[in-house]
C-alpha cells in the first residue's frame, strides 16, 4: 500500500479555564500567529470539553471561552487565515474521542505525567475525564489529519500518545489513515518558569499572581513584577554557557530573546555584562510594547461577545467541512453501519 501524503495542516488548542499567561503567549499563541503565515493550513482551537474534565463554573467557562477567542486574535490570528474554533461545537471532536478511548490502553494512560500532576494525591476523586483526556487531545488533532502541532514543553508528553493512538489505529485496521503528527517545541521559550522560582513553569494556577504574567495585567503591574522577579547577584554573562545553573536568569534571557524574536546568543552579545539593575527596566519596556497593545484589543474584543460567537458560529461550520469526512471514513474503518439517506 502507497502511503497517503498528507496536506500540510497545524492544529493546537488551549483551555479556556481562565487567565492566559506569557507563558501561553510565548510558549504557544505567538507560534501560532507565525504558522499562520507559513505554508500550512491552520486550525485553532479552544478546548472547552478539555477543560470541564476539572470543575469549571459555567458562567467563567462561557467567559473565559470568548476572552480566550479574543486573545487569539488580539495575538494575530485572523479569522481570514485560519479556522478558529470553539471544541465543543465541533462534535466530531468527541465522537473520534470514543472510538480512541477504545484504542488507548489503561497502562498507556497512567504513565501520563498531567493527569498525576492534575489528580494530586486524590487520583480516585478525578474525574474520568480528567483520565481520558489525552484520548481527546489525539482526536483533536487527528479528526483533522493534523501534520503539525505546535506547543509547550509540557505537552511532548501528550503528542508521543497521540501517535501511539495513530500508530495502533492504522496497524489493527491495516490503513494507513492517520497521520504521524510532528510535536513543533522550538524557539527561546517553550517553557517559561515562574518569576518567584526558577524550578517552577508560569502557570495560570499558581497562588502567587506575582508568579506571571496575565495578558491583561496593566503596563505597571508588568513593569513591577519583573522589577521584583528573582534573580541572583551576578550580572549578565555574554555567552549562554553561563546561564547554566542560573534559572532565574535563564528565564528572563530566554523571556527577552522569544519577545524580541531573537536567539539567546544574539541578547547576550548585546546584553551581556549588564546588571539586572538595568536590564530589568529594558526587558520590561520590551514586554509593556508588545503585551499593552495584545490586552486593549483583547478589551475591545471581549466588550463585543455577539462578534465572538459569530466568528466562532463560522469557524465550527469550516472545520466540520473537513472533520465530517474523516469521521465518517473512520466510522467505515472500524465497521460502523452509515445511515441511508433517503
Ligand atoms: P494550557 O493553558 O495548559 O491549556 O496550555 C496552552 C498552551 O500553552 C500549551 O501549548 C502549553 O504547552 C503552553 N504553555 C502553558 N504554560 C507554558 C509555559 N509556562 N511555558 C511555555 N508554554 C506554556
Ligand atoms: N492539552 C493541551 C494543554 O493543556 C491543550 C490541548 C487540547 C491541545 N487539545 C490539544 C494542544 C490539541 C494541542 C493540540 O495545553
Amino acid at each position: 500500500m502507497t502511503s497517503p501524503v498528507f496536506t500540510p495542516r497545524v492544529f493546537s488548542g488551549i483551555q479556556p479555564s481562565g487567565g492566559l499567561t506569557l507563558g501561553n503567549y510565548l510558549g504557544a499563541i505567538k507560534r501560532f500567529v507565525d504558522m499562520q503565515d507559513d505554508a500550512f493550513e491552520t486550525i485553532y482551537c479552544m478546548v472547552d470539553l478539555h477543560a470541564i474534565t476539572v470543575w469549571q463554573d459555567p458562567a467563567d467557562l462561557r467567559r473565559n471561552t470568548r476572552e480566550l477567542c479574543a486573545g487569539f486574535i488580539a495575538s494575530g490570528i485572523n479569522p481570514e487565515k485560519s479556522i478558529l474554533i470553539n471544541q465543543s461545537q465541533v462534535p466530531e471532536h468527541a465522537q473520534l474521542a470514543w472510538i480512541f478511548n477504545c484504542v488507548a490502553r489503561m497502562g498507556w494512560m497512567q504513565r501520563m505525567t498531567q493527569f498525576k500532576d492534575k489528580a494530586g494525591k486524590n487520583a480516585q476523586n478525578a474525574s474520568l475525564g480528567l483520565f481520558a483526556y489525552p484520548a481527546l487531545m489525539a482526536a483533536d488533532i487527528l479528526i483533522y489529519h493534523a501534520t503539525h502541532v505546535p506547543v509547550g514543553e509540557d505537552q511532548k508528553q501528550h503528542l508521543e500518545l497521540t501517535r501511539d493512538i495513530a500508530t495502533k489505529f492504522n496497524h489493527d485496521f491495516s490503513v494507513d489513515f492517520f497521520p504521524l503528527t510532528e510535536p513543533v517545541i522550538k524557539g527561546a521559550a517553550t517553557r517559561v518558569m515562574s518569576l518567584r522560582d526558577g524550578s517552577k513553569k508560569m502557570s495560570k494556577s499558581d497562588p502567587s499572581d506575582a508568579s506571571r504574567i496575565n495578558m491583561t495585567d496593566d503596563s505597571d503591574t508588568i513593569a513591577k513584577k519583573i522589577r521584583k522577579a528573582k534573580t541572583d547577584p551576578d550580572g549578565l554573562p555574554s555567552e549562554a554557557k553561563g546561564l547554566e545553573e542560573r534559572p532565574e536568569a535563564r528565564n528572563l534571557v530566554n523571556i527577552y530573546a522569544a519577545l524580541a524574536d531573537q536567539t539567546v546568543a544574539e541578547v547576550l552579545t548585546e546584553m551581556g555584562g549588564k546588571q539586572f539593575s538595568e536590564f530589568k527596566p529594558i526587558l520590561a519596556d520590551l514586554a509593556v510594547a508588545k503585551l499593552s497593545p495584545i490586552s486593549t484589543e483583547m478589551a475591545r474584543l471581549v466588550a463585543e461577545p455577539d462578534e465572538i460567537d459569530r466568528l466562532l458560529t463560522a469557524g465550527a461550520q469550516q472545520a466540520r467541512d473537513i472533520t465530517a469526512p474523516i469521521l465518517r471514513q473512520t466510522y467505515d474503518i472500524v465497521g460502523m453501519i452509515p445511515p441511508k439517506h433517503v
